[in-house]
């Protein structure tokens, strides 16, 4: 197999992009879905930041190096790359905290419906943030297995609140679809993009979507705990009303007036000054994956994780997948369940294969294109088999849990 991965690298189109990452020695990144690496860019541009616009320019930079607007720049950057207007998507917060003002203002949308309709599995922080909203007496959380998401959905559904690609499974949602039978219900649709943004084609106007929110550290690329991104639809935008009320939202902050009054675009979504060192560094991995382009990266993505899966194959490799077998059906990602997820993860890190495992029990590999050769995806398949040929996993070392899995 190591023969024709070699032959597949001769003829990528995106071979090239490889160097524009740092490469630690001896490590094949399957993470890439869960903290995307570093573009060797980014130092030097947070040198620049940290040593001449924050150590010699100041507090003059907030202009001079249009900090000021940063948010709304990488969120128009990232905008096309998700299928939005340029004046519809802003970089700032988590992701938690951007689902958090959406969901409110969903629900302030459409009084006298109260339910948030999501699936039971989905992301954690995306159940817990219409639990909070629960708690205030403002949102009753219903939640409802995928297949029945459709019936699930009457006239008191307020939000449809879903995760494009599933963080575990790597399946992907028919966007378009079920837009369209929440607008038919009469209630808005969310999603989270945190496992499509930057890998998959996303069409986010086409859809029709109201609202949407993704993380910036994972196919973006920057950086841990990088802020993350928010979308609007252009046509909500005039009445939108998110409750965190902080006044880098306020239409004037530099009036410092008492009372707050809204942006009339998509910067209310803003609360308190961005983080500008963490935008910085995400703008980097927002031009490189806007340089390389989705489209191509998602066709990478897809012939890698099948070059695995015949890897696997070849090498006599059985393992229960629960992704989705259709490669135009599931995120970047390949994911298997085992009872020895975790000790077989760690088994794999321990000979620098780096993917994660998601309790109880899925190992999951991520194929982030950008910087994966299909030499290394040969390689990562060897290892697997490997270790479970031998039964490696089995040493002690391996079941110790660490608090970050
Ligand atoms: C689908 C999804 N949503 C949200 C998050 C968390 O976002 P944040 O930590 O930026 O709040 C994650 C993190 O992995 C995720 O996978």
């Amino acid at each position: 197999m190591l023969d024709r991965a070699r032959e597949f690298d001769g003829a990528d189109p995106l071979a090239k992009y490889r160097d524009r990452f740092e490469l630690p020695a001896g490590v094949i990144y399957l993470d890439g879905n869960s903290l995307g690496k570093l573009p060797k860019d980014t130092p030097a541009r947070l040198e620049r930041v940290v040593r001449q616009e924050w150590g010699q320019d100041l507090i003059r930079s907030w202009n001079s190096a249009g900090w000021i607007d940063m948010p709304q720049r990488v969120g128009a950057k990232i905008a096309p790359l998700i299928g939005a207007r340029p004046n519809e998507v802003i970089a700032c917060d988590s992701t938690s905290v951007n689902l958090f003002k959406l969901i409110s203002a969903a629900l302030a949308m459409r009084s006298g419906r109260k339910v948030v309709l999501s699936e039971p599995g989905n992301f954690p922080t995306d159940l817990y943030m219409i639990e909070g909203l629960e708690r205030q007496g403002i949102a009753n959380r219903r939640l409802a297995p995928r297949e029945q998401l459709a019936k699930a959905l009457d006239e008191d559904v307020a939000l449809l609140l879903l995760t494009h690609a599933h963080y575990k499974t790597g399946e992907v949602f028919d966007m378009a679809a079920l837009t369209r039978a929440a607008h038919e219900a009469g209630a808005l649709v969310l999603w989270d993009l945190s496992h499509s943004g930057g890998a998959l084609p996303v069409q986010l106007n086409e859809c029709d979507a109201d609202f949407a929110v993704g993380c910036g550290y994972k196919y973006f690329n920057g950086g841990p705990g990088a802020p993350a991104y928010a979308y609007v639809a252009e046509r909500h935008l005039p009445d939108l009303q998110q409750p965190l009320t902080g006044w880098f939202g306020h239409k004037a902050p530099f009036a410092f007036s008492d009372d707050y009054e809204a942006a009339p675009g998509i910067e209310k979504l803003l609360c308190g000054t961005p983080p500008i060192l963490g935008l910085a560094a995400l703008e980097v991995g927002v031009d490189l994956i806007a340089e390389i382009g989705v489209d191509r990266l998602h066709e990478k993505s897809k012939a890698l994780s099948e070059f695995f899966r015949a890897c696997l194959q070849a090498q006599g490799v059985n393992l229960d997948l629960v992704s989705p077998t259709d490669p135009d059906a599931r995120g970047s990602q390949l994911s298997f369940r085992h009872r020895e997820a975790y000790a077989i993860c760690q088994a794999l890190i321990a000979r620098g294969v780096i993917g994660d495992f998601r309790d109880p029990d899925i190992l999951r590999l991520g194929f982030a294109p950008a910087y994966l050769r299909f030499e290394d995806i040969a390689e990562a398949a060897r290892h697997l088999a490997e270790v479970l040929g031998s039964g490696e996993w089995q040493r002690a070392e391996f079941r110790q849990r660490a608090a970050v899995t």
